[in-house]
């Protein structure tokens, strides 16, 4: 099979670090083969699963459940992160043994609730963690700050989707931020920042690299693109932890996260939930209740090659950040994230010059596509996706045998 990419460009295959499967358990909302569909169908060779599933990955049972509905039914290979809890501490070895890429904590209350460790287990996770070479990533929002402007908003009868966002402030993240690097200073262990959302938090990752503390971070293409003007605009829809920055956050996440190269990563948070969850109906009713995150698998390869078309960064610099580092900070290179000459290799190939408007939602692979990124135009897009040699998607169609996919087996 020769595939004609004359005129586009051949990079190493993408790799998401950061989606939401939801399977085991929230099915309703998407699964292994659907969430992988999508990557296939927007040029992801590679996806790494959140654990707040139901039941939630915080055991070696539940991470072996999570890889076998992986390995029946995925079009492009994966893997997952464990979570810890104030419960699990003791099981970290046995976890780490049965094949987790990394851990997760998630600070201060989120989607599906996972209780966050205190911030002595915190520490000792770390300690923990730091014996099996693994690193440990973290939903950076403080959810004591979270909580008192929740309950203060609430009380003062507050209900625009923008106070939704405000109750969720850029404080909570930056000293979440800082206090990890802290911590990770005193126990020498390997950090992450996952969805970093404001200049503020990526200026805190840089002082802590500058420090000489092993910390990583990722943001995502929807807080580069969009301001929190798209809340007053599109509602609910845009809803997501953490929130969509001001333009001020979002042109120091530009300067300090991109062009100084503090961020590490881009991946997507692709967190579908069905368009009653979001609201869709009602983007501006009770904003209290809408729940947060959106897709964004099909989205992130043309929003980003929308952003070498304006010049933002080169075309290098984009696959740096979205294939090899994310190899490199997760232990999967050069398995993955490095273009392999032979039969084996991940690649993705892209036309940079293809217009395209993602006129409605349903146009896109996942079980529940809600996303603020509907309606909005790119130039750039994924036209093949090929694993391990194989064509899984070819110009948006979804070419490859659910099942292919494959857990990446970084031991
Ligand atoms: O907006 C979000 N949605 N943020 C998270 O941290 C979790 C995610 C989800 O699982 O839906
Ligand atoms: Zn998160
Ligand atoms: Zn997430």
């Amino acid at each position: 099979r020769v595939l004609d990419a004359e005129g586009n460009v051949l990079v190493p295959g993408i790799v998401d670090c950061h989606i939401h499967n939801r399977e085991p358990g929230l099915e309703y909302k998407e699964d292994w083969e659907s969430a992988t569909r999508a990557a296939a169908a927007g040029g992801v060779t590679t996806v790494v699963g959140m654990p707040n599933t139901d039941p939630v990955i915080d055991r070696p049972e539940h991470l072996e459940l999570k890889f076998e509905r992986g390995e029946a039914s995925a079009h492009v290979d994966f893997q997952s992160y464990a979570v810890v809890t104030s419960e699990n501490l003791d099981l970290i070895p046995a976890i780490d043994e049965t094949g987790a890429l990394g851990f997760k904590i998630f600070l201060g209350s989120t989607v599906g609730d996972v209780p966050p460790p205190n911030d002595g287990e915190i520490l000792e996770a770390m300690e923990r963690i730091g014996k099996t070479g693994k690193r440990l990533g973290f939903h950076e929002e403080n959810g004591e700050i979270i909580d008192h402007y929740t309950k203060r908003f609430t009380a003062e009868g507050r209900n625009e989707p923008i106070d939704h966002s405000h109750s969720r402030p850029v404080i909570a993240e930056r000293e979440a931020v800082e206090r990890m690097i802290t911590f990770a200073e005193e126990t020498d262990a390997k950090i992450h920042m996952f969805h970093v959302s404001s200049g503020s938090a990526a200026e805190a990752v840089a002082r802590g690299k500058d420090r000489g503390v092993d910390v990583t971070a990722e943001t995502t293409p929807h807080y580069l693109w969009f301001t929190e003007d798209v809340m007053r605009e599109k509602g609910n829809v845009a809803r997501v932890q953490p929130p969509i920055r001001d333009a001020e956050e979002r042109a120091t996440l530009w300067d300090v996260g991109i062009d100084q190269d503090t961020i590490d990563c881009i991946a997507t948070d692709h967190a579908p939930h069905t368009p009653a969850e979001k609201k869709v109906d009602d983007p501006f009713g009770n904003t209290w209740d809408a729940i947060s995150g959106f897709v964004g698998l099909e989205t992130e390869v043309p929003a980003m090659l929308t952003f070498v078309d304006q010049g933002r960064l080169t075309l290098e610099e984009w696959v740096r950040r979205h294939s090899t580092r994310p190899a490199q900070v997760w232990g999967m290179y050069p398995q993955k994230g490095s273009l392999q000459v032979g039969t084996d290799a991940d690649f993705t190939i892209v036309d940079p010059d293809r217009e395209w408007t993602l006129a409605d939602r349903t146009e896109l692979h996942s079980k529940n596509c809600v996303t603020p990124f509907e309606g909005e135009t790119f130039t750039g897009k994924a036209i093949a996706t090929v694993v391990r040699g194989d064509i899984v998607a070819e110009d948006g169609a979804v070419v490859g045998e659910s099942g292919y996919g494959t857990r990446v087996d970084i031991d």
